[in-house]
């Protein structure tokens, strides 16, 4: 099947699952915090994250019912992750998804306790839709993706970066132009200093993540876990050693990488444990590789819809990173150097599924190359 009518399908499929996980669970939930979960989880998203766990579970030969519960929950975990970025404490954003935010539509108090549902919510989904061993790892795959070292890290260093233009620079030069000069694409030379700089220290982080260096956890003796997304910060999360590119970087993998990695990763793991009761830990590092840089993609392609959107087919409002002074691709690069940057991230996750075909081979599985048509998604997308 083409790739988009399937995930159209599996959008549709999404949709109904996420409303049946929702009735189902909320006896006894307040009329007012459940109208609020469902205004945001029911609204128009793409349903990216869970895409990632049927088809990590389509790597591992799995049965698409087994995935459903997890991708319910990854779904759940990315809405209120939206619903407490838009905030007046952090993004303070009136638009998402086609409609008002959920803290303009009802309370704050209430959005915030919406979103602590909707976090809560999936972890119970987990616990109780796998066998013990099975939920072990959805709920460590999916914590590790959300947690203090991946999402919300993330987004704890996205909101100190705000307006401190040059924080970042070892040379204390301020590096975000002013809000007009975002549109233009022409790059400074010393940012074209620190593109090479990272392309060159991506040479070694790759030498270095291919001897898997990682930190590995292991809670059930089937599967493994790298628990750092990257090893941007020192023991005290200091970015001092790093360039402002590469701080840039770690962020944006936490914020949005980490969870994506963890969607792909527990598709995976769920089929593989369920037919094998074991984890082809080599499929698996490869399918890791491909969703960082997918991951990375997506966030850079997020900033630039922020500066090149339309507003109705972003369904959030655009032109508010300039304006709040985030840190981003565009921002620190220009709009031309960005691209070169994307291309050379997507160039790098193409390899590492040219890899990850290979090794596959005769295993069944991404046979439509599914996963080479949503990093083309990526890279072209309007919403
Ligand atoms: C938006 O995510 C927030 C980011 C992490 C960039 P999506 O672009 O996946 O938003 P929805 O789920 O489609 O609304
Ligand atoms: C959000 O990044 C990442 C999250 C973890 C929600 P942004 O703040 O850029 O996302 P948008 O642009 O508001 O969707
Ligand atoms: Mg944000
Ligand atoms: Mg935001
Ligand atoms: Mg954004």
């Amino acid at each position: 099947m083409e790739f988009k009518r399937y995930w159209q399908s599996q959008q549709k499929m999404m949709e109904k699952n996420l409303e049946e996980k929702l009735n189902q669970f909320s006896d006894g939930t307040p009329k007012e915090l459940r109208d609020a979960m469902q205004y945001s989880l029911l609204a128009s998203g793409k349903r990216f994250r869970p895409l990632l766990v049927l088809l990590g579970n389509r790597v591992g030969a799995g049965e698409e019912s087994d995935a459903i519960p997890a991708a319910c929950a990854v779904e759940m975990v990315h809405t209120y992750s939206l619903i407490h970025d838009d905030l007046p404490a952090m993004d303070d954003d009136d638009f998402r998804r086609g409609k008002p935010t959920c803290h303009k539509k009802f309370s704050e108090a209430t959005a915030i306790l919406a979103g602590d549902a909707l976090l809560t919510l999936a972890f119970q989904i987990l616990a109780q839709s796998y066998p013990a061993s099975i939920a072990a790892v959805c709920v460590l795959e999916l914590a590790v993706g959300a947690g203090p070292n991946g999402m919300v890290g993330g987004q704890m260093m996205d909101l100190q970066a705000e307006n401190h233009p040059g924080l970042y620079n070892n040379s204390n030069t301020p590096v975000l132009p002013p809000a007009t000069s975002i549109a233009s694409s022409n790059a400074t030379s010393s940012t074209a200093a620190s593109v090479k700089s990272v392309v060159a220290s991506e040479g070694i982080s790759k030498i270095v993540s291919s001897s898997n260096s990682e930190v590995t956890a292991n809670i059930t003796g089937k599967s493994s876990r790298p628990f750092a997304f990257d090893n941007s910060t020192n023991a005290h999360g200091s970015p001092s050693t790093l360039s402002d590119l590469e701080y840039l970087q770690s962020i944006h993998r936490k914020k949005t990488g980490a969870l994506i990695q963890s969607s792909l990763r527990m598709g995976f793991q769920i089929a593989q444990l369920k037919r094998y009761g074991r984890v082809n830990e080599e499929i698996l590092h490869y399918l890791d590789r491909y969703a960082k840089s997918l991951g990375l993609c997506f966030q850079i392609t997020d900033d630039l819809l922020d500066v090149e959107g339309n507003h109705e087919a972003v369904g959030k409002r655009v032109n508010k990173d300039a304006e709040r002074g985030k840190f981003t691709y565009p921002g620190l690069l220009g709009l031309s150097e960005t691209r070169i940057k994307l291309n050379e991230v997507y160039e790098v996750g193409k390899e590492t599924l040219h890899h990850l075909h290979t090794k596959m081979d005769g295993m069944v599985a991404d046979r439509e190359d599914y996963l080479g048509s949503l990093l083309e998604f990526v890279m072209q997308r309007t919403h």
